[in-house]
């Protein structure tokens, strides 16, 4: 399969997502909670199918939820994660196929020099396009760090199911696993410390 790039919407014959909704779901720890309180000023469905920029508050984000969004027709995801997510992220280095992040097309160039193994602009903030890179399923986000039935030494992450190919919770992309590249990440800026805009590098300088 062809890398895609970070501009390329993936194929969207397998996608498994809902399009119509902005939604926080998902959850570290007891209490799983699905709490739509995201204030968004996003443009109508035409404009955004044309990619027209979308913006997200993330102040109510707490640690371990994702926030999704849509953008050109993809999932967008937004993830706040915790320090153990974060410090878990090194020990899988070996792991994994690009841990690095030394394909380019994977992310915008400022996110690499941000951070290449993060992978996002603030540390604990990650934003992603939802779709794997193998045949474009959206995977399960698994963000707690205990043993699943696919890892009994899972850190946290994302499982696709239809072909068992596992990101950790950076989007990079594990070895043996039959997604090529890392998950994609979205050009996008902060407007402001809670406010993302996907779809718009940031100013240059910034
Ligand atoms: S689409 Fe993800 S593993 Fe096949």
């Amino acid at each position: 399969m062809a890398n895609q790039g970070v501009n390329d919407p993936i194929n969207t014959g397998r996608r498994r997502f809902l399009t119509a909704t902005t939604a926080v779901v998902g959850a570290v720890g007891a209490g799983f909670v699905a709490v739509p309180f995201i204030k968004s000023w996003n443009p109508s469905a035409r404009a955004k199918l044309a990619g027209a920029p979308v913006t997200a508050d993330i102040t109510g984000l707490a640690e371990g939820q994702r926030l999704i969004l849509e953008w050109r027709g993809q999932p967008i995801w937004i993830v706040k994660r915790s320090k153990a997510i974060l410090d878990a992220l090194p020990t899988l280095d070996g792991h994994l196929r690009d841990p690095k992040s030394e394909n380019k097309d994977q992310q915008p160039e400022y996110v690499f020099k941000a951070s290449p193994e993060l992978r996002s602009l603030k540390p604990d903030i990650s934003v992603l396009v939802g779709l794997c890179t193998h045949l474009g399923c959206s995977p399960e986000m698994k963000a707690e760090i205990r043993p699943e039935p696919f890892d009994p030494e899972w850190k946290g992450g994302y499982f696709c199911p239809c072909h068992k190919s596992r990101f950790d919770m950076a989007g990079r992309v594990f070895q043996g696993v039959p997604a090529p590249i890392n998950l994609l990440v979205p050009p996008h800026h902060y407007e402001n410390d809670n406010t993302i805009v996907i779809g718009v590098d940031p100013a240059k300088g910034a």
